[in-house]
């Protein structure tokens, strides 16, 4: 069965290629490369001994998009593609407005025409909003996002649920990620941001790996154990496994679906921060910082409903996760640049 990954060479889709292919399906690759490289293509086939199909595609780009669609005849579409930075998004709205829910209509647009309406989105645990409970089911309602980046996912989210609605022949499933870290274990795939990092993991990696001076911690006042805000953090390659077995469900699915893809249990800022330690055998630097707008205290997901309807739960624990992620960055100290040719 061939599948079309948009964002395919981004960070969770490079992962979630590296799955599909191990499990036999056909994967073809559309990214403009915004936030991503090239080389993402020998790694995947070094990794899988399979080659993706790969398009250079903006899915803005609706004549592009089409004649993707004419050649490939893909059966299924895993749509990863988007931004994804949230201070950024404040700073240019219309820009993520514009790529994530254009290229949303746009891909969706194409895949009627051609046929194809099994659908699987990458959204977020950030439609949540600030809840009021804890831990996160789907049936919590969604909050007030507050960022752009997280506006996009909410409406993209209900303009697919609308579209599901409409037309009985689409099958939408919205998996809900927590917050994916960690890399392949060969070390040749991996997160790669561009500038400074905004996510904690990559930030501590960059710390490790002497590209950065000192981990800055986001507030040690919060309502929690250690005071520092608490997570769900998520290995990208369960994360990726959770998409193939996303797929699978779809044949028996009518209409829209979401799971959450978490591991249901919080680590906080800290204890992140030790495994990383322990994990790359040395102490790290780092200070307190003021708090962080908009981060909220504490955020973790109940995984039962993708663990009784798809059979998923998570496998790797935080230790394997900061293991994984040191072992990407140590080899690639400047990602995929070519400062730093891999050695694996
Ligand atoms: P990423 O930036 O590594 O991957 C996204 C890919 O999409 C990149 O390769 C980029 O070049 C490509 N892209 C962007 N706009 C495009 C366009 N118009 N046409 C073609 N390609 C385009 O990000 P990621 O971390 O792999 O995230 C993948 C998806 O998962 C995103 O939609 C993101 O919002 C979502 N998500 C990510 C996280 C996270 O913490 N990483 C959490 C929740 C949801
Ligand atoms: C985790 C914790 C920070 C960096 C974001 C998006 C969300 C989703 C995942 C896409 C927080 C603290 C961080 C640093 C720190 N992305 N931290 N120092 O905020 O849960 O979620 O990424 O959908 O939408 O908002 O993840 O990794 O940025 O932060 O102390 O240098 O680490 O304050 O408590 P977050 P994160």
């Amino acid at each position: 069965m061939k599948i079309l990954v948009t964002g395919g060479a981004g960070y969770i889709g490079s992962h979630t290629c590296v799955r599909l292919l191990e499990e036999g399906y056909e994967a073809v690759i559309v990214d403009d490369l915004s936030n991503s490289s090239i080389v993402v293509l020998d790694r995947i086939e070094q990794i899988t001994g399979k080659r993706p199909g790969f398009y250079p595609v903006n899915i803005c780009c609706k004549k592009e998009l089409d004649e993707v669609f004419e050649v490939e005849k893909p059966e299924a579409v895993i749509h990863f593609a988007g931004f994804k930075a949230v201070g950024e998004s404040v700073q240019k709205p219309m820009e993520y407005y514009s790529n994530n829910i254009s290229g949303t209509l746009t891909l969706t647009e194409c895949m009627k025409k051609h046929g194809v309406f099994s659908l699987i989105f990458s959204s977020s645990a950030t439609v949540y909003g600030e809840p009021d409970r804890m831990p996160l089911g789907e049936d919590c309602p969604k909050g007030v996002c507050t960022n752009p980046y997280g506006w996009t996912k909410w409406m993209i989210e209900q303009i697919l649920t609308d579209i599901a609605a409409a037309d009985e022949r689409w099958k939408v499933t919205l998996l809900r990620y927590f917050n994916p870290i960690g890399a392949h274990e060969s070390g040749l795939i991996g997160e790669d941001p561009k500038g400074i990092p905004n996510n904690l993991l990559p930030y501590i990696a960059q710390v490790a790996v002497g590209r950065r001076e000192c981990l800055g911690v986001f507030g040690n006042d919060y309502d929690t154990p250690d005071g520092t805000c608490i997570r769900d953090y998520i290995h990208v390659c369960d994360l990726a496994r959770g998409h193939v077995m996303a797929l699978d469900h779809m044949k028996d699915q009518n209409g829209t679906e979401i799971f959450n893809l978490g591991s249901g249990r919080g680590y906080s800022v800290l204890e992140v921060f030790h495994a990383f330690e322990n994990a790359c055998g040395k102490k790290l630097p780092m200070e307190f910082r003021p708090r962080r707008a908009g981060d909220i205290p504490v955020s973790y997901c109940d995984p039962e409903k993708a663990r009784k309807i798809l059979g998923f739960s998570t496998e790797f624990d935080i230790e394997k996760m900061c293991a994984d992620s040191w072992n990407w960055q140590k080899k690639n100290p400047y990602g995929y640049g070519e400062n730093a040719p891999c050695e694996a």
